[in-house]
């Protein structure tokens, strides 16, 4: 094999690994530069405004149910977004247009968060796809953690069916990417773990 197509065999190893496995870990995703500005921005966002418990379920069935989940969010409008979120949606778009060039999966739109997991809170064991006809199929989150240490737990765990699941650690500048109908958990977590949490969606919000 040539050269060239072992280099781009390591370009797009990401691709390889979300078509066997339905997942993939993409390390180092961004530049430090641009993670940590994520992170200021994140701080400061929340030190100016309060962000929300988040909740399980959808429309008459939402609630906050801190034996499920104990993350608080707040939701990046596209249409306003600050200015490194902003370089953060330009390249998830990109990520976007790769999966259905590969895939065909007909995503059309993304919508994401902010969260900030606090010290002991974890989210149970779900899948993100709604029953009830939800555009959610692929699932993203963004680290923004500098040296994490397993010790510090919060891992993400993918049940992707093989006889141990898969666990990654939230580590600054990591992007994970998988189907939204995978089961998936995060553990307790020991230390404060922050991320931006996103979905494809197959149809456009309006
Ligand atoms: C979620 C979720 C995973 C993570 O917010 O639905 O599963 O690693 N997050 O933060
Ligand atoms: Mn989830």
């Amino acid at each position: 094999m040539d050269l060239i197509v072992l280099y781009f065999r390591g370009m797009n190893e990401w691709l390889n690994d979300f078509e066997l496995n339905g997942w993939a870990e993409l390390r180092n995703f961004l530049t430090t530069e641009i993670s940590k500005g994520l992170l200021l921005e994140m701080d400061e966002l929340q030190s100016n405004v309060e962000f929300q418990q988040a909740s399980i379920g959808k429309n008459d069935s939402k609630q906050v149910n801190l034996s499920q989940r104990g993350d608080f969010i707040s939701w990046i409008d596209p249409k306003n977004p600050l200015p490194w979120a902003s370089q953060y949606l330009k390249e998830l778009e990109q990520v976007m247009s790769m999966l259905n060039r590969h895939f065909y999966l007909g995503l059309r739109d993304y919508e994401c968060h902010y969260a900030h997991y606090p010290v002991g809170s974890f989210y149970k064991r779900h899948i993100d796809r709604h029953a009830q006809g939800s555009a959610r199929r692929v699932s993203s989150v963004f680290y923004l953690n500098s040296n994490w240490e397993e010790s510090a737990g919060g891992e993400l765990v993918i049940y992707d069916g093989k006889s141990e699941p898969s666990r990654i650690m939230p580590e600054l500048g990591t992007l994970v990417l998988f189907l939204s109908e995978m089961e998936h958990e995060v553990l307790q977590t020991l230390r404060n773990r922050k991320s931006i949490t996103g979905w494809m969606l197959t149809e456009t919000i309006l």
